[in-house]
């Protein structure tokens, strides 16, 4: 089955088509990040009218990098929600026009069961039950996965999510929207125990979050050392890397050995972190579990992900209507 999937959850367009649910056939990604990055953060207004300037050329150029003639496209699977409104409404409406003319199905796709979908993208998928660490811009959260499409929360973030923080930072250090990557390569040139942070792991036996600490920690450093901290800038971020590393990577781990399963996934856009990929691959080996992390490209929003999930929903026999909206918040 080929299924063109397609995103517009936040500030990125994105089509995808793939076959049988794992077969990446094309998958192109329109960026806005040069465009919410003079604001230090996504504007939703300039989002919505990006996605409408984008949505034909990037459907039109995952289709053409295929090869598969759009005729013989099977069904249509598209980011429903969570998201900003006016964003999912481009693919949303997008995506019903396109299956109403072509004559094909067509699903409306959780963005978050996507992302935990993208682990199937790669070559060696994760055998259930596993466990799977979501993080990204909106989501720190640890899950069961006992079925493609059955994910029981098991904990999550009660304030920022992870990849907030490190675009919070990163504007407190003048680096710009969003952070997430310029802290992670300045990371790899600080000392991350020069400025050491307080690591929140709350209740070690449970599976919640909290980042907002960690963040005002930073920015107490800053306002403290007015003089030095531009200076320390590489400090700073190793030592908050460190930090947010630590937690995260203990309580992936923990949840894989108290859940009994011998694999873990981490995915969404922090997936992509460097010291996030090394330190949970380096314990997990130590404690004889597997890791699966995508590649990163599928980390970041993409709509290959969004296609994984269609397939089963379109191979099960399950249709959305004209009638279907989309939604802004988080469904589990
Ligand atoms: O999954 P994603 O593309 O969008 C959401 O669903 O939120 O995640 C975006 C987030 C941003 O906060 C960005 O700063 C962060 O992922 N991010 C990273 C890295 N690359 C992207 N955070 C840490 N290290 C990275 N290398
Ligand atoms: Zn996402």
């Amino acid at each position: 089955m080929i299924v063109l999937g397609i995103e517009s959850s936040c500030d990125e367009t994105a089509a995808a088509v793939v076959r049988d649910g794992h077969e990446v056939l094309a998958s192109v990604v329109a960026s806005q990040v040069d465009i919410h990055h003079i604001y230090g953060g996504v504007v939703p207004e300039l989002a919505s009218r990006k996605h409408i300037e984008a949505i034909v050329p990037v459907v039109n150029g995952a289709i053409a990098q295929s090869g598969i003639p759009a005729d013989r496209i099977d069904g249509v699977a598209v980011t429903q929600g969570p998201g900003l409104v006016g964003s999912l409404l481009v693919g949303f409406s997008f995506a019903k026009g396109f299956a109403y003319g072509h004559g094909i199905p067509w699903v409306g796709v959780d963005h978050l069961e996507a992302h935990l979908n993208s682990v199937f993208l790669a070559p060696d998928p994760p055998p259930f039950p596993f466990v799977a660490l979501l993080v990204s811009g909106g989501h720190t959260s640890i899950y069961r996965a006992t079925g493609h499409r059955k994910f029981h929360l098991l904990g999550q973030t009660r304030d920022d999510a992870a990849g907030e923080a490190y675009d919070k930072v990163a504007k407190m250090l003048g680096l710009g929207y969003p952070g997430g990557v310029v802290i992670d390569r300045l990371a790899a040139e600080g000392d991350p125990e020069k400025i050491r942070l307080p690591r929140p792991f709350l209740d070690k036996d449970r599976y919640d979050f909290s980042f907002s600490g960690i963040k005002t920690a930073v920015m107490r450093y800053i306002q403290t050392h007015p003089n030095t901290f531009k200076s320390d800038q590489a400090h700073i971020a190793a030592g908050f890397q460190a930090a947010v590393v630590d937690v995260l990577a203990y309580k992936i781990i923990h949840a894989a050995q108290e859940n009994g399963c011998r694999h873990l996934a981490v995915v969404g856009g922090v997936a992509a972190n460097q010291g996030l990929r090394t330190a949970v691959s380096r314990d997990a080996a130590k404690a004889g579990i597997d890791v699966h992390i995508p590649s990163l490209d599928l980390c970041g929003d993409n709509a290959a992900m969004v296609a994984a999930v269609g397939y089963h929903r379109l191979a099960a026999g399950e249709r959305s209507t004209m009638a279907d909206d989309v939604y802004s918040r988080v469904k589990f």
